[in-house]
């Protein structure tokens, strides 16, 4: 604990504080206390000042029906009017997108170039597609511009758009889209990685079986490499482009239209379909990045995630447009062809915020622990990471090689369900410390309750990450499933008697209240920053005919912060102890994603005389831990033994 409390404090870099949005504590005190003392006035002035509505709203919050809320009711917008129509006047010919591609080619967009594209995607959806407000559209998509313009064109009409990461399989893609009921797929032929082209279309194929809610699928061609076509289904996107208006009205969208679903694994078997709504959403995607990564006019933002995940959604596209910035999207993988490749991106774009997750710094630093310094990167001013707790030597890497120890770490943390960051460092303000993700940000009534009493805990002593009062950009339910919605995020914690929104994770408060996330208290694994529900990694290796039993947990890992560790019990007298085979069974009914770095083959599991199993023993004897649990109530106690001998 002592070292929690004596990490070394880093201040903000004076010259950078000077001209940052956010300049000092005191104004982050004086902002986060104006919202404490009149919570709607300070959210609705925001909403007023940040985004062009339409219609004025009438009513900044109703809680009436908590957890259901409703934030800027009344209230008319559109989201792709907020990211491009409104920029147009005064920065038309700004590059919104600069796009790279995996083989290094590039691609300007600007506003002007980004508002003819969207339009004539939009009218595509609708002329062609049938695509009406409120319809589910899955978007399955290589990080090309047009799964932004995709994802813009959604919201100018009023469809919902589900994105899937690209890295799904076909079972998890048709579970997603049978979930959500979308009636279309966007998709590419494939992409590039590494140079070679490789496949999407294949997987969306599979995906679609006798009974699929899909009615048509748009392709758009990235490496034109052959794909079967099914007719009737199947259309180009190459062919219905080219005739198409590139004028669209926006479709008007109340405050609370939904906007997008995401799916995320949670502590059941079936991943949840994360509801975001218009307005809330955008305005804290906006306020984000101009709060914590302080973008200014002429910057240039590179956030490397994916657009599959919520760092994508967010941080590429929504937020960097709303403000109007230059966002740079990434094909290609950071390592290759070397480890060079980012700073040399850096250099070459001279960018100036640059956002990954722990695990990709880890790699880089691993691989080419010297290739920053063999680029020109003076431009960077803030660096950001997410996804998971960053360990201090990959920090300080970060900080010193990276960053050259003048700018910023915001570390920051969120979540897909809160659409944009929650605790997280202020680069011109909040004096830094390793590891650590520091403050809940202004507006955010964020604290690390006792689960049992709901009381803040003190300095040092563990509890639950919660936010107490609902803010602009939470989650507005499962899709499908409202018990669900209030269940897994307002059941655990009561504070005054009253549900508060709990996060998942534990954390710490140090001597100054800056908050340290510990990770997890549920049954999610953090795999290289991608949330894993061990209950759905358990039923895809379920559903392989020769395993009778299985428990998956998590256990540290030096690159991907955690790997799953899979307990296998296989049908009496099959021989199938092949951890190649159902690695590549998860592969078809997950993704790579889920794949087990372990996996031990045993003739059972511990088990309570009830039948629960105790993953609690499991996951000691996977860390190497002595079992210091009393295992005496085992229905069978011998088997704790028999399981660490194999792990040995
Ligand atoms: O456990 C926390 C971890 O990632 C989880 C959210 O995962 P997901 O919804 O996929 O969104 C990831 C990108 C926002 C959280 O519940 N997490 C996220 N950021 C951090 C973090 N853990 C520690 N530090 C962070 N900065």
């Amino acid at each position: 604990m002592s070292d929690l409390h004596n990490r070394k404090v880093y201040q903000p870099n004076p010259e950078f504080a000077k001209n940052a949005n956010i300049k000092s504590m005191d104004e982050y005190h004086a902002l986060q206390n104006k919202a404490i003392e009149n919570y709607e006035g300070f959210w609705g002035d925001y909403a007023k000042e940040k985004l062009d509505w339409i219609e004025p709203f009438t009513n900044t919050l109703d809680e009436s029906n908590f957890p259901f809320v409703k934030w800027f009711d009344g209230g008319k917008l559109n989201v792709s009017v907020q990211c491009i129509d409104r920029h147009l006047k005064r920065r038309g010919e700004k590059t919104a997108i600069l796009f790279e591609g995996d083989r290094g080619d590039v691609q300007k967009i600007t506003y002007n170039e980004l508002s003819r594209s969207v339009n004539k995607f939009a009218n595509l959806l609708k002329e062609d597609l049938n695509v009406k407000k409120g319809d589910r559209v899955v978007i399955y998509m290589p990080m090309i511009p047009e799964a932004a313009y995709a994802m813009l064109a959604c919201a100018r009409i009023g469809a919902i758009h589900s994105i899937v990461f690209g890295g799904f399989s076909s079972a998890a893609l048709k579970d997603r889209i049978e979930d959500a009921d979308a009636k279309i797929v966007i998709t590419a032929d494939g992409a590039y990685r590494k140079t070679k082209p490789y496949m999407l279309k294949p997987v969306v194929d599979a995906a679609i079986t006798e009974g699929s809610p899909i009615e048509k699928v748009l392709v758009v061609e990235r490496n034109n490499e052959e794909v079967t076509w099914v007719e009737g289904r199947d259309v180009s996107y190459t062919k219905l482009i080219k005739d198409k208006s590139d004028v669209c009205a926006p479709e008007v969208m109340d405050s609370e239209d939904p906007l997008f679903l995401l799916y995320t694994s949670g502590s059941t078997g079936k991943p949840k379909g994360v509801q975001h709504n218009s307005a809330g959403y955008i305005l804290w995607a906006q306020m984000t990045m101009e709060w914590v990564f302080d973008v200014k006019e002429t910057d240039v933002f590179w956030c490397t995630a994916d657009i599959g995940w919520i760092t994508g959604h967010t941080y590429i596209v929504y937020g960097p447009l709303a403000m109007g910035a230059t966002t740079l999207m990434f094909e290609g993988v950071i390592t290759y062809p070397d480890a060079g490749r980012p700073w040399k991106m850096v250099q070459d774009h001279k960018i100036n915020q640059f956002y990954t997750a722990p695990t990709a710094i880890r790699v880089l630093h691993k691989m080419g622990e010297n290739e920053p310094s063999k680029y020109d990167m003076s431009s960077l001013k803030v660096l950001g990471t997410v996804g998971e707790p960053i360990d201090p030597p990959a920090w300080k890497w970060y900080y010193e090689e990276v960053g050259s120890s003048k700018c910023a770490i915001v570390d920051t943390y969120w979540q897909t369900e809160t659409g944009g960051h929650i605790v997280s460092p202020l680069p011109g303000a909040t004096p830094i410390k390793p590891a650590c993700a520091t403050l809940p940000l202004p507006g955010i009534m964020g604290e690390i309750l006792d689960p049992e009493t709901g009381q803040k805990v003190g300095a040092g002593e563990s509890g639950y990450m919660c936010i107490t009062r609902p803010w602009p950009s939470m989650i507005r339910g499962v899709w499908g499933d409202p018990e669900r919605f209030v269940k897994s995020y307002f059941g655990d914690v009561k504070k005054d008697g009253k549900a508060v929104y709990f996060t998942g994770d534990g954390a710490t408060y140090d001597k100054d209240e800056y908050i340290t996330i510990t990770g997890r208290t549920d049954d999610v694994i953090n795999v290289s920053g991608h949330r894993m529900g061990t209950a759905e990694v358990e039923a895809a290796i379920l559903k392989h005919k020769n395993v009778a039993e299985v428990a998956v947990v998590g256990r540290k890992h030096t690159i991907k912060g955690e790997c799953i560790f899979a307990y296998v019990v296989l049908k009496s007298g099959e021989e199938t102890g092949e951890k190649k085979e159902i690695n590549a069974f998860i592969k078809q009914e997950i993704g790579s994603i889920a794949i087990c770095d372990d996996m031990v083959f045993t003739s059972g599991l511990p088990k309570t005389r009830s039948g629960k199993i105790m993953r609690r023993i499991l996951r000691s004897i996977a860390k190497g831990e002595a079992i210091t649990q009393d295992i005496s109530t085992l229905e069978d106690p011998s088997i704790v033994a028999k399981i660490s001998e194999m792990v040995k």
